[in-house]
């Protein structure tokens, strides 16, 4: 017999935004003509400061390990900055750097759940696929707490309440929320603490990695509400505020668990690019314009592909409060065009109008009730925002019945 793989590695999930995008590149490939709304990142490079504090990096010979949590400077910028957006005081010493914000996701669930116990991890759906899977692969129970479009995205405080069990160890909060585009406004936040208040056991992954492109109101999060600070792990970073995806660099912030966090570190990555480090300290304290531009785009292109979008028969497009995704109701139009749901209409725009993009079971089960949704990442110019959109009315109009 050969050496087999491992069950928890066969029942590894995955970001099936990555599965579509190999879809589409093939076919791109292939020499097809593909509008897509697939990629969730920036489409902009990093500001030429932030790139310029890179190759100075490099060339100061700063090229060896850091320590685990990363290094001073960049610990002090980011807690200043997570501090100053919050209106928290918090200390460098709690603030642990990583490969992006991503793996905090599971170190956050390793630090805070133990495998096979039972214990219970309530997560947003729809909501970024890695907090379902990295919940099952490291042995808790996830326990899905829905967001409903007549609530603009955000979830019934009393769902919450009644999700909440003694084996409750963590809850996991976005916003802006990927992929609805949602955002927890300061109402909800309240209503999040009170109930939280009654249940002392249950810390809370703030995943605030859109933070910076928020639209309606301003960035709230629950971690400045009274008593919360010291169950909530902030969890921020450098990848869509400054365009640096692939620069790979996240930070998080939280008292009690940043020496487990360090130790996580010290036995995945060992550290942060000490590059990317050096990098994101001049994206974090130097000039903003870039970033403020970015950010002035997004919110032209969401209401750009909004108008458009509601301009189509069947289709039913709320603005999104933040981030950069449009999450539009095609029950609709799923029904005038004879398709059983939302994936099927993926595929027919994906191969018969040449447009990408994601449905929602990408993103966990659909909402019980709230019909069917797809995703679109408008991280991309206003040329293709418009013919993207044309192509999808134009194939709706051959397809109607
Ligand atoms: C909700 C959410 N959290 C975390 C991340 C990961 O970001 P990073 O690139 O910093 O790892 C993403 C990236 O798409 C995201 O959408």
């Amino acid at each position: 017999m050969n050496p087999q793989l491992s069950k928890r590695a066969n029942s590894l999930g995955t970001e099936n935004a990555f599965v579509v995008l190999a879809e589409v590149n093939k076919l791109i490939a292939e020499g097809y003509d593909i509008t897509s709304f697939c990629i969730g990142q920036p489409d902009f490079p990093a500001p030429m400061h932030v790139q310029e504090a890179g190759i100075e990096a490099i060339r100061a010979g700063k090229h060896g390990y850091t320590p685990s949590a990363g290094i001073m400077e960049l610990r002090q910028a980011a807690a200043q900055y997570m501090g100053d957006m919050r209106g928290l005081q918090i200390d460098a010493e709690d603030v642990v750097v990583g490969s992006g914000a991503k793996p905090f996701i599971a170190y956050t669930i390793l630090s805070t759940t133990d495998y096979g116990a039972g214990d219970e991890v309530i997560y947003p759906v729809p909501g970024f696929p890695i907090y379902e899977s990295q919940i099952t692969i490291n042995g808790a129970v996830p326990v899905p707490l829905y967001l409903r479009e007549a609530r603009n995205f955000a979830f019934d405080p009393n769902e919450l309440e009644a999700k909440i069990t003694p084996k409750t160890k963590l809850l996991i909060l976005n916003s802006p929320q990927n992929p609805t585009g949602g955002i927890l406004n300061k109402q909800n936040l309240e209503d999040i603490a009170t109930i939280l208040r009654k249940h002392p056991q249950i810390w809370v992954f703030c995943d605030e990695i859109y933070s910076r492109l928020t639209f309606e109101g301003s960035f709230a999060s629950l971690a400045s509400e009274p008593d919360m600070q010291e169950r909530c792990i902030i969890s921020d970073g450098a990848s869509k505020t400054w365009a640096m995806t692939g620069w790979r660099i996240g930070f998080t912030a939280n008292k009690a668990l940043a020496p487990a966090f360090t130790k996580w570190v010290t036995n995945t990555d060992s550290c942060a690019s000490h590059i990317s480090q050096w990098a994101a300290v001049a994206a974090v304290s130097g000039p903003q314009h870039d970033a403020e531009m970015m950010r002035a785009k997004f919110l032209e292109r969401r209401n750009l592909i909004v108008k458009l979008l509601n301009e189509v028969p069947g289709i039913n497009c709320q603005a999104s409060g933040g981030a950069f995704y449009a999450w539009p109701n095609v029950t609709e139009l799923c029904k005038m065009t004879g398709l059983n749901d939302s994936e099927d209409l993926r595929r027919k725009l994906l191969y018969e109008a040449g447009v990408a993009v994601l449905a929602d079971i990408h993103f966990g089960h659909r909402v019980p009730g709230d019909g069917q949704h797809i995703r679109f990442s408008y991280a991309t110019q206003n040329e293709n925002i418009v013919k993207g959109v044309e192509r999808i009315a134009a194939w709706v109009g051959k397809n109607r019945r």
